[in-house]
């Protein structure tokens, strides 16, 4: 029967054909390919990948739609922000982790984009979470607050991340249990997906340390990855007698500024410098981030 109705269609006269939707294709435009909603402040989604896009995992791009027209020229400009991949770098779709603003310039249209919508993607990625600007070392930590979880998504995939550590710590402070969902089933996929768990190796997935927190709900472990920090609770919990220092630990550090702003002095009070791509030092924080 398909085929059948397909084979009409094909031999309809175009003039009898609706009109085309007037929609201009979008400079650098990417297809949608998967949205999943979490809760009403949270979502991910997924979008082609331009052939000619690589990256390293845990940097950002621009990305965004086209603007509402001018109401005098009635011209129409990208309205775009940066983005961490949260897909690794060997990914063939990149991927995403948004906050909904109900009133923000762009995500309160994003939240609403569906499979097959096109968005707009510079592929120009940049970023200092990346492990280029860290001196070798030991332990890694990632600290996170809410979507600042994004990069991690991506370097947590990505086997280099544990080829250079003995152990990676990825902690991950939100408001309740719910938004901690996405990074919950991330860990979650490298720890079973067949593909993930080859990909990576189990060797490597051993030395993994998840460590979620919440602030306004009760859930297993309760307060600011920074309290904990301070009170040493960290330390107790996962069994590190010598708390941090220059020589063994490199961190990553993507969140609300208050996080980047009290994690920075901790670090620092315990002899970590930060560092960058041009001058790899203990620690890096995105400056670029917003959510
Ligand atoms: P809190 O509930 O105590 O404000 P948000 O959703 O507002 O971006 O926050 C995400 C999480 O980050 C929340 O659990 C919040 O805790 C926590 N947070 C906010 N500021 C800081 C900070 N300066 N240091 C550590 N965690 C923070």
């Amino acid at each position: 029967m398909t085929r059948a109705i397909k084979l009409m269609n094909d031999q309809t006269p175009m003039t009898d054909a609706p009109a085309a939707k007037a929609t201009p294709t979008l400079p650098d435009a990417q297809v949608v390919t998967a949205v999943k909603h979490y809760t009403d402040r949270l979502f991910s989604f997924r979008v082609t990948r331009p052939a000619s896009l690589r990256f390293r995992s845990g940097e950002f791009v621009m990305i965004g739609l086209m603007g509402d027209p001018d109401p005098k020229t009635g011209k129409q400009r990208p309205l775009l922000r940066a983005y961490s991949i949260a897909s690794p770098s060997w990914d063939e779709e990149l991927e995403f982790y948004s906050i909904k603003v109900q009133d923000g310039p762009l995500t309160s249209k994003l939240q609403h984009v569906q499979v097959g919508d096109e968005i707009i993607l510079r592929p120009k990625p940049v970023g200092t979470l990346v492990h280029d600007a860290l001196l070798p070392g030991k332990r890694l930590w990632f600290f996170s607050t809410g979507t600042g979880f994004a990069p991690f998504a991506s370097l947590l995939r990505d086997p280099e991340t544990y080829e250079l550590y003995d152990q990676v710590i990825v902690t991950h402070t939100c408001r309740d249990v719910a938004e901690l969902t996405y990074g919950a089933d991330l860990i979650e996929s490298i720890n079973t997906d067949e593909l993930l768990v080859e990909l990576i190796g189990e060797e490597n997935l051993a030395k993994l340390v998840y460590y979620p927190t919440t602030t306004r709900e009760q859930s297993p472990k309760m307060g600011r990855i920074t309290d904990l920090l301070k009170d040493g609770t960290v330390f107790k919990d996962l069994g590190i007698e010598d708390g941090l220092s220059a020589e063994t630990d490199r961190a990553m550090v993507c969140g609300s500024m208050g996080l980047n702003v009290d994690i920075k002095e901790i670090l620092e009070s315990h002899g970590l410098e930060e560092g960058a791509n041009s001058d790899p030092k203990h620690y890096v924080v995105e400056k670029a981030f917003v959510g």
